[in-house]
């Protein structure tokens, strides 16, 4: 089976990481092209770091990270170390990477990537904020039509925001980005908060990736159990919700989730609800779909998914 390709755009953030991780563990249907941090849950310094940290764990020091946006286009920058801590990834001790990011930058990275690989074999898979591919976009309008599709980790309907009661955090962080985006007739595949509220690592999903009992593994517990603290003490729930492996799974085993092709606006001019994704779930407005927008996951089959592909890390 031939290998799609991907770049993945992203802040890491112990759920990024997770992303890659999963991403790392399956090279037989997945060759990734480049990692490309964007500032986010912390700013770009950290999340390039924290890129070349998890190549290093993952032992794939080999694989090209990027460097992108410092802030968002229009609107100050938000960052979110309350969940995610001073670094992004704390949780675990490891050391500074030693690998570079690439003199390259990941605007320009995106742009000659999509304008070299034939055109429809390239998926973009945003974890964090949308600057950086907005910023590609606006540079090199053609290149939106070159990609076979986007899959995002971003926005909410059903289940409102959380970095703000309308917004969910990649959104809110660069709703300029976001709007443009949408705009841009790349086709979108987009996991919300609705289903990613159903990715919760509970201490029994958690427990089978520590049996693996390899050092990825245990790291990924420890940046886990960070990671989900402060969102149990939110929801009171059982464990945390796991963002952004949705985008990597859905590439891997798209059965795992189902939704409806809506139209979905992004607010930017009202300071209560900027950010917000306006899905048309139920096609009241008459807009045109521009997204695939999930809200269905068998979680079980996702995390064994996760823990079986982690584990050949
Ligand atoms: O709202 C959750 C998203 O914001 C995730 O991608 C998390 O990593 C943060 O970037
Ligand atoms: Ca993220």
């Amino acid at each position: 089976m031939e290998r799609r390709k991907i770049i993945i755009d992203t802040d890491p953030g112990q759920d990024d990481a997770a992303a890659i991780m999963l991403a790392f563990g399956s090279p037989d249907e997945l060759e990734v092209l480049g990692l490309c941090a964007v500032a986010g849950n912390v700013p770009l310094s950290f999340t390039s770091r924290n890129l070349r940290i998890v190549c290093e764990l993952c032992g794939r020091s080999d694989t090209k990270v990027y460097e992108g946006a410092l802030k968002p286009l229009n609107r100050p920058q938000v960052t979110a170390e309350h969940v995610h801590g001073r670094t992004g990834l704390d949780g675990a001790e490891l050391p500074e990477p030693t690998m570079a990011a690439q003199a390259q930058n990941a605007i320009d990275f995106i742009i000659e990537t999509l304008r070299r690989e034939p055109a429809g074999t390239v998926t973009l898979c945003t974890l964090g904020p949308l600057t950086n591919i907005a910023t590609a976009f606006a540079r090199a309008p053609d290149i939106a039509g070159r990609a076979k599709e986007l899959v995002m980790m971003g926005g909410g309907f059903f289940e409102g925001g959380n970095i703000t009661p309308a917004a969910e955090f990649n959104i809110y962080v660069d709703p300029d980005a976001a709007k443009a985006v949408f705009a841009s007739g790349i086709p979108i595949v987009m996991m919300p908060l609705d289903v990613t509220h159903q990715l919760l690592t509970t201490k029994a999903r958690v427990a089978k990736i520590a049996a693996i009992g390899t050092r990825p593994a245990q790291v990924l517990v420890e940046w886990l159990a960070f990671f989900e603290r402060f969102d149990i003490e939110k929801y009171g729930s059982d464990g945390g919700p796991l963002h952004d492996p949705s985008v990597i799974a859905y590439l891997l085993k798209p059965e795992l989730f189902s939704g409806r092709d809506c139209n979905v606006e992004i607010e930017t001019g009202s300071e209560l609800t900027v950010g917000m994704t306006v899905v048309d779930w139920w096609r009241v407005s008459g807009r045109q779909p521009n997204a695939k927008v999930m809200r269905h996951v068998d979680a079980d089959g996702f995390f064994d998914l996760l823990t079986e592909r982690v584990a050949r890390l």
